[in-house]
């Protein structure tokens, strides 16, 4: 069974080192190797020059070692000599102004010339490799997105986005209803009168801009899906994924991952704690270990948007893109990668095998060191290969659902009104109070099946469609609601019966008005369901109902109806941490508060234990295992370090 691989660059080093690469990865338990996936200009040096000798060799040397193989699809770096022929590739950003070629993602994906060469090159690569018996996974391109590249605004990119909206509305009269034109005597009279939302004297009509993040979305997944309908007739046979990242919420991953076999992504902890809004005392706590949800948020939530999901980029040491890059705590590395599996994770992969002594990232660390020496992280690679065999395949159902909706944060980004709301913290900030009880969770799109929970978090959904309706209305489970939750209809404006729109039906209530907040505003909430305070956004409700919470000046905070809870103001840690913790006493749900930065989840026949704080932290009385029973670690971890037993 594959559980850990590598990121592997052969084009970088001499051929003569490859043979005792493959040899060292095999020896350390590897099986997976990703490799190909910014190598056009290797594999195509000119037009129509295919060079395929050196991806043959190495492709052939690490399947003697019986390590599969995962290829990448060059697309993430067109050559320059393709980018001389057709200027009409790169992408145009906000200002107005061309991203040019000397980096990497320098590509529109509007641009019909780019589609057209990057199913070219798919083709010829599927058509070499695809019934190589050691490629067993294709990787389509690399990170669709990063370095804000989802959002272009070539003339490429205008065309293509006239062309969606005509599909969508048919008629320009309907496009100017759902978008209010007639405010602003924005009016249009033909699709191809519509410019792209950038570049006007203010702010563009939301719906207009709603619209552009909804067709950029669309756009990534027909360029994954170009390639993925390739690869498949080559390879039918071998899973196709693509590698998401952390933190990045600019397409629906929902919509793409059912375009893929196995979602992957890119998990780089300490990065992105150094890159996050934190406040330094918490980046201090976590400083070399990552925020303790960081990971299994997007584990959590990449699970369920594909059959399978994998980390295919674990960070080894430090990095060389956050502002801050330190290094792990010992056995921080090997935590992440366990903590992969423990989530369902299909393989854990590390980035990469050996550090670059030139270019972009030469002072990001490998699992070696440039000088060919083993790092940290291939030593704490190395400490896994005897607990891996004893992993079964057994997955473990969690009672507990938070929903996440990209169209909401893409809302609330459009139009914040008030500068304490985010989307993405509000939801880690929920995801967070049920982690620390101890308690698995699973990220779920809205209108998935709900069923099968006990209870629900929705930490805002501002539009609720009707089979997001029919989710809540057919589950058992108690239901938490944060607000603006059925604040918009489907084009961002606001419904006719105003807020909660369709969830009126779970709690008889209506949302008359409502306010944000600056930071300084915090009124404090106290009660016998939570204790803490509200912050950046409060809603005046009117209804029949009595408050179950209210804040220190009697302005309602929570509602409570049947089995449907609804917050009319924003919640902070410390309230949404009381209010779950509750909740989940009343199911009898709740396992025990866990000491700082330690975190457990169920998974693979197993029950792991992970220490994300600085300090030793032992697993509370009631949730340990006798001590014979542990196959790693024990019931007083250190730093960094993980504990698993059987789960019984
Ligand atoms: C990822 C990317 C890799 C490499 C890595 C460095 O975002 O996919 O190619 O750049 O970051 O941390």
């Amino acid at each position: 069974m594959t559980r850990l691989g590598v990121c592997y660059y052969p084009e970088h080093w001499d051929r003569s080192v490859w043979r005792d690469d493959a040899k060292r990865m095999a020896d350390l338990g590897l099986s997976l190797v990703r490799l190909g996936e910014f190598a056009w200009s290797l594999i195509e040096p000119g037009p129509g020059q295919m060079a395929w000798d050196w991806l043959d060799e190495s492709i052939g040397i690490l399947a003697d070692e019986n390590l599969e193989i995962m290829l990448g699809t060059p697309t993430a770096t067109p050559p320059k000599w393709l980018i001389d022929k057709h200027d009409d590739i790169l992408a145009w950003d906000r200002d107005g102004r061309v991203r040019g070629f000397g980096s990497r993602r320098h590509y529109c994906f509007s641009s019909e010339t780019y589609q057209s060469h990057s199913q070219r090159i798919t083709d010829a690569m599927a058509n070499r490799y695809g019934a190589h018996p050691a490629v067993t996974m294709w990787q389509t391109d690399n990170e669709f997105g990063c370095h804000d590249t989802v959002r272009s605004y070539s003339p490429m990119a205008a065309k293509a986005f006239r062309a969606w909206l005509e599909t969508k509305y048919t008629d320009v009269h309907a496009l100017n209803i759902a978008w209010g034109n007639i405010f602003w005597s924005q009016t249009y009279q033909a699709f191809d009168q519509i410019e792209l939302p950038n570049l006007t004297t203010t702010e563009a009509n939301p719906t207009h801009w709603l619209d552009f993040y909804r067709f950029s979305s669309d756009q990534v997944v027909r360029f994954h899906r170009q390639q993925a309908d390739i690869i498949r007739q080559h390879a039918p046979l071998s899973k196709i994924t693509h590698n998401a990242m952390g933190h990045f919420f600019d397409f629906d991953h929902f919509e793409f991952g059912r375009h893929v076999d196995v979602l992957t992504w890119d998990s780089y902890p300490l990065g992105f704690l150094s890159q996050s809004r934190s406040s330094d005392a918490h980046k201090h706590a976590y400083l070399r270990q990552g925020d303790p949800d960081f990971a299994g948020f997007h584990h959590d939530l990449y699970r369920s948007c594909a059959p399978a999901f994998a980390v295919i980029e674990q960070q080894p040491g430090p990095v060389n893109w956050a502002p801050d890059n330190p290094a792990p705590l010992p056995g921080m590395v090997g935590t992440w990668l366990m903590e992969t599996l423990a989530h369902g994770g299909e393989f854990a992969s590390v980035f990469r095998w050996r550090q670059a002594p030139f270019a972009q990232e030469q002072n990001h660390a490998g699992m070696l060191r440039p000088d060919d020496q083993p790092a940290a992280a291939f030593c704490e690679v190395a400490e896994l290969k005897s607990i891996l065999p004893q992993l079964t395949d057994a997955k473990a159902p969690a009672s507990v659902a938070l929903l996440f909706d990209y169209e909401s944060l893409w809302m609330s980004e459009i139009q914040p009104q008030g500068t304490g709301w985010n989307y993405q913290d509000i939801a880690e900030s929920w995801y967070r109070a049920v982690r620390r009880l101890g308690l698995d969770i699973d990220i779920v799109a809205p209108g998935a099946p709900l069923t099968d929970y006990q209870l629900v978090l929705v930490p805002s959904l501002f539009h609720v469609s009707d089979e997001a309706s029919a989710a809540f209305e057919a589950t058992d489970a108690q239901l938490l609601f944060g607000p603006r939750s059925g604040s918009k209809d489907v084009n961002g404006n606001i419904p006719p019966d105003l807020g909660p729109d369709k969830l009126r039906p779970l709690i008889p209530l209506t949302v008359a008005r409502s306010e944000s907040v600056p930071a300084f505003e915090t009124p404090k909430v106290t009660g016998p369901t939570g204790t803490g305070a509200w912050h950046a956004w409060r809603d005046d409700v009117v209804t029949e109902l009595a408050p179950i919470l209210s804040d220190e000046h009697g302005r309602a905070v929570l509602f409570h109806h049947e089995r449907t809870q609804m917050f009319a103001a924003l919640p902070d840690d410390n309230l949404i941490n009381s209010v779950v913790e509750t909740l989940a006493e009343k199911l009898s749900l709740k396992s025990g508060s866990l000491p700082d930065g330690l975190r457990l989840r169920r998974g693979c026949g197993h029950r792991f234990a992970f220490n994300y704080s600085t300090k030793e932290q032992t697993i509370p009385t009631g949730l340990a295992p006798a001590d014979g029973l542990y196959k790693a670690g024990n019931a007083t971890l250190a730093p960094g370090s993980f504990a698993m037993w059987v789960d019984q």
